[in-house]
């Protein structure tokens, strides 16, 4: 069952999300996140540089080049975000390298840059057509590798899909290639000159993969978003709302704002 925390706006659900990101980096300093594309975690990613920028401005912090995670005498926490690693929840396929929609280049863009991560920390699926049959398995490998993800954060389609698990996908499913629908082309067409450059596959971490994050922190907000979030959070569990699967999970958090959370 998920914790659902409601909040006024997605600037406040930011800093809620934020605080629990922040926690586990005192905690966890080499902490490993799975980082969600899409309008809806910018708020979260801007709290966080926030944060960040704070805590380069607090005096007397840093002891021989490392900072001390914590809280110093002002009140304010210091946070430290340079090592921290990041897996992205999903990649367009066939996208030429650089290209500005491609995740790796959104994700570089909305969260590397401004959060000042360390980019040789941040994994993104391998989008390349010829890596089209092994991207899947080297992305768990490298996940594995990396210790597992300690917090995923998560947005949700209008249809309920997670990353780029469309309904009708195992809730076993682990990260491999996927055909997007008709339906999520459209909706991620403004992001493209032509409705007919969005591409036809991406690759996704799985439901699966998603269930095996140790905290997942889901973030919804406005009326398009209530019937996805009540089928989530209160729906039976269904291949047809794919986010559903969240009910497996014994630390799931669902942060909403008032109109996404009408259907509860
Ligand atoms: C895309 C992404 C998802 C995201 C969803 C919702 O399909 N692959 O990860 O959650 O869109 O996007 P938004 O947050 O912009 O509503």
């Amino acid at each position: 069952m998920a914790e659902v925390v409601i909040v006024a706006n997605a600037a406040e659900a930011g800093h809620l999300a934020a605080d629990a990101i922040v926690r586990l980096i005192a905690r966890k300093p080499t902490a490993v996140l799975g980082l969600a594309t899409g309008s809806t975690p910018l708020s979260t990613y801007a709290a966080l540089a926030e944060r960040a920028a704070a805590s380069a401005k607090l005096p007397g912090t840093k002891i021989s080049g490392a900072k001390i995670s914590g809280t110093n005498i002002s009140g304010a926490e210091t946070l430290d975000l340079s090592r921290v690693r990041g897996f992205a929840l999903d990649e367009y396929l066939g996208l030429p390298p650089g290209h500005p929609q491609s995740y790796r280049t959104v994700i570089t863009r909305e969260v590397v840059e401004p959060l000042g991560l360390t980019p040789t920390n941040i994994h993104v699926p391998n989008g390349s057509a010829e890596a089209a049959a092994t991207a899947g398995d080297d992305y768990e490998r490298a996940i594995v590798a990396a210790g597992g993800i300690d917090l995923q954060i998560l947005g949700i389609g209008t249809d309920g899909h997670i990353g780029f698990n469309e309904p009708g996908s195992s809730f076993a499913s682990l990260t491999r290639v996927k055909t997007l629908t008709e339906q999520t082309r459209r909706d991620n067409a403004r992001f493209f000159e032509t409705p007919d450059a969005v591409p036809m596959h991406c690759v996704t971490q799985g439901l699966g993969t998603i269930l095996r994050a140790r905290h997942l922190v889901l973030l919804a907000y406005g009326p398009a978003k209530a019937a996805a979030v009540a089928a989530a959070v209160e729906g039976p569990l269904t291949a047809s709302q794919p986010a559903s699967v969240i009910q497996l999970h014994a630390h799931a958090t669902v942060i909403v704002d008032e109109q996404a959370a009408a259907a509860l």
